[in-house]
C-alpha cells in the first residue's frame, strides 16, 4: 500500500465501472463498493476520480464507514498536506482544475 498516485492518475478512474476518489489524502478504488453503498451508488460516481473528503465528512459517516475505507486503499495522494484537503485544488498541487475533467462517464 505504498502507492502514490497523483490527481491526474485518480482522475482516470472515473467511471462507474472503474471508480476511484480520494478521501483525506488517501485513494480508494471504490468500483467494488458502488452497489453496496448504503447512500446510492450514484453519489458516489459524481464524485469519480475526485477529491470526495467534504462530501464524505459532511454526511456524518459512520465509525464503521471509516473503518471500511480501509479495504478499498490502493495507495496516496502525491503531495498531499494533512488539514488542507477542504482546501480543493492545493491536494493535486497544480496538476488539474478542481472539476473532474471525466468525459467518459
Ligand atoms: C469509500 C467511501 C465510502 C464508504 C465506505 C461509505 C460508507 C457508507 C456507509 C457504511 C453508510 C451507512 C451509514 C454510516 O454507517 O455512516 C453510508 C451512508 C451514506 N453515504 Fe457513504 N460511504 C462512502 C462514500 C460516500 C461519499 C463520497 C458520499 C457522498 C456524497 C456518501 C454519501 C452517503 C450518504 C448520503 C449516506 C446516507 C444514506 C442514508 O442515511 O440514507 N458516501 N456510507
Amino acid at each position: 500500500m505504498s502507492a502514490t498516485f497523483t490527481l491526474v492518475d485518480v482522475k482516470k478512474h472515473c467511471t462507474a465501472k472503474d471508480c476511484w476518489m480520494i478521501i483525506h489524502g488517501k485513494v480508494y478504488d471504490v468500483t467494488s463498493f458502488l452497489s453496496e453503498h448504503p447512500g446510492g451508488e450514484e453519489i458516489m460516481v459524481e464524485l469519480a476520480g475526485q477529491d470526495a473528503t467534504e462530501a464524505f465528512d459532511d454526511i456524518g459517516h459512520s465509525g464503521d464507514a471509516k473503518k471500511q475505507l480501509a479495504d478499498f486503499l490502493v495507495g496516496t495522494l502525491e503531495g498531499y498536506v494533512p488539514g488542507a484537503a477542504a482546501a480543493a485544488g492545493s491536494t493535486g498541487a497544480a496538476e488539474g482544475s478542481k472539476d473532474s475533467s471525466c468525459t467518459i462517464q
